[in-house]
């Protein structure tokens, strides 16, 4: 009987502190609902179908990429793909060109080209190896119409060696590609890890010199390409 009421008395006052306590986040989750972007609201809709309630018009479908200032669509520039898994970029290339040494995260990329030329380089992940036993360097040479495949983390650089634009469409399987910049990330390290890293072939001293060398733009201009080509390097 005792340990009974005890049980009830103890089962109200949780009851009692619980009840507001629960109703606080509630009423939280009501008031910055607003504030949320559609993207968030379309992430935590219950069910695909409350994701169409919060794309009433077709347009909420179509992305321009013509005359967007993003070349990519993702989940937050296209809120249309939230649960689909999937992103778009369309690029272009221009002459002379490579594309910085980079991965992406969390997405595979199909890297499709519609018009020029471009090589490309992927290094996939440690432990695949060529037939020399070192590290395997997968390289592809790509005219209109052909596609390659860059899988999700591995390093990877695509290359315009003519004097004309070359137009690229890449499909990434992640609403939120992501993008690292390998040379630029792993020189943001402190020069002690970067000396361990690189062990004797860069001096301390030379570290500094190497992080500024490092272009800090998408593409960077291919010099023996330009001279070909007849053009002039632009310093950024
Ligand atoms: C390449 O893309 C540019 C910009 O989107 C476009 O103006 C041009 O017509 C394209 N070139 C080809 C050959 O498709």
């Amino acid at each position: 009987m005792l340990a009974g009421s005890a049980l009830s008395s103890v089962l109200a006052v949780v009851l009692v502190f619980a009840l507001p306590a629960k109703a606080a986040p509630q009423q939280m989750m009501r008031r910055s609902t607003p504030e949320l972007s559609l993207t968030a609201q379309l992430q935590i809709a219950d069910t695909a179908i409350g994701r169409y309630q919060l794309l009433p018009t077709d347009e909420d479908f179509v992305y321009d990429f013509t005359k967007s200032k993003t070349p990519f669509a993702n989940r937050k520039t296209f809120p249309a793909l939230v649960g689909s898994g999937t992103s778009f970029s369309v690029g272009q290339l221009p002459a002379c060109s490579m594309a910085y040494l980079h991965l992406h995260p969390r997405a595979t990329e199909l890297f499709v080209l519609n018009s020029g030329r471009v090589l490309t380089q992927m290094v996939p992940e440690v432990g695949v190896l060529d037939s020399k036993g070192k590290q395997r360097v997968i390289h592809t040479e790509l005219g209109p119409g052909m596609m390659t495949i860059f899988p999700a983390g591995s390093f990877h650089t695509q290359v315009n060696p003519d004097c004309g634009p070359a137009n690229f469409t890449a499909a990434l399987s992640s609403e939120d590609f992501g993008i690292g910049l390998v040379a630029e990330q792993v020189f943001s390290l402190s020069d002690d890890v970067i000396a361990a890293t690189f062990g004797q072939s860069i001096a301390g001293e030379d570290i500094d010199k190497v992080r500024r060398a490092i272009p800090g733009e998408v593409v960077i201009k291919v010099e023996e390409c330009l001279r070909k080509c007849g053009k002039q390097k632009r310093h950024a």
